[in-house]
Parts: C-alpha cells; sequence; structure tokens
C-alpha cells in the first residue's frame, strides 16, 4: 500500500473513541484525540490484543492485556521494546486517506533481544 488510499469519512470517527476498519487485508484502528487522527494496527504488538478495547489517552494507548504503554506519534514502546505500527494520515475533503509507512514496509514488529538465564550471547 505505497499510495494513499481511502479509509473513512472523518466525521464518522468521535473524538475519544478508538474504530476499527478493515482496510483490504488488514484491521486498523483510527483514534481521535480532538486534534489528530491516528492510525494503527488494531493488534497490539506484544501479544496481538485488540487495540480498540484498550485504554486511551492524548496521545497514548495503553493495552488492556498486559498494560504495555505505546506512543501514537511514533508507535514506539513506553518502558518496552515493542513498536506499533503506524499508518500515515492525510486528511482530504472530509476523507481520512492512510499509507504505509515507509519504515513499516521492512518488518513491522520489533522483537527486541532475548537473552535466556545463563546464556552470553556476547561470547
Ligand atoms: S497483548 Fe498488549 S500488552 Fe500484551
Amino acid at each position: 500500500m505505497s499510495e494513499y488510499k481511502f479509509l473513512i469519512k472523518a466525521s464518522e470517527i468521535k473524538k475519544g473513541i478508538p474504530k476499527q476498519i478493515k482496510l483490504e487485508t488488514k484491521k486498523i484502528t483510527v483514534y481521535f484525540n480532538g486534534e489528530k487522527y491516528f492510525v494503527f494496527d488494531s493488534h497490539c504488538p506484544h501479544a496481538r490484543a485488540d487495540l480498540t478495547k484498550a485504554d486511551y489517552s492524548d496521545k497514548e494507548v495503553k493495552c488492556h492485556w498486559h498494560g504495555y504503554r505505546f506512543d501514537l506519534e511514533s508507535g514506539k514502546g513506553i518502558g518496552n521494546n515493542f513498536k506499533l505500527k503506524l499508518y500515515e494520515v492525510k486528511i482530504e475533503n472530509g476523507d481520512i486517506l492512510v499509507k504505509e509507512k515507509e519504515e513499516e514496509k521492512q518488518g513491522g514488529l520489533f522483537f527486541p533481544e532475548v537473552k535466556f538465564k545463563g546464556e552470553d550471547n556476547d561470547k
């Protein structure tokens, strides 16, 4: 999805209420904080909880399953190494248009380095 595609009319998105929309084969969520529309993958990058049921504040989402938090501007985990997949958003004539971010096409999920007890990967 390298070109902007129509997602939904902005008037259908209510402030503070996330909405899940199916775009092609993907389920994505739109959240409007009263100033800006954020569009991201509906699945939490930790264990795929449905983020339409998460808790939202101004520019942050907190997953309802294990409490992981994500910055809606950058997608970066707050206090964790996971990353939320974000979309670029454009508003035209009252329509919300989206496209995949270039860096997101590389792979989406970020898996932190895992070391097991007794294992030293540096030697
Ligand atoms: S599934 Fe979202 S924090 Fe675990």
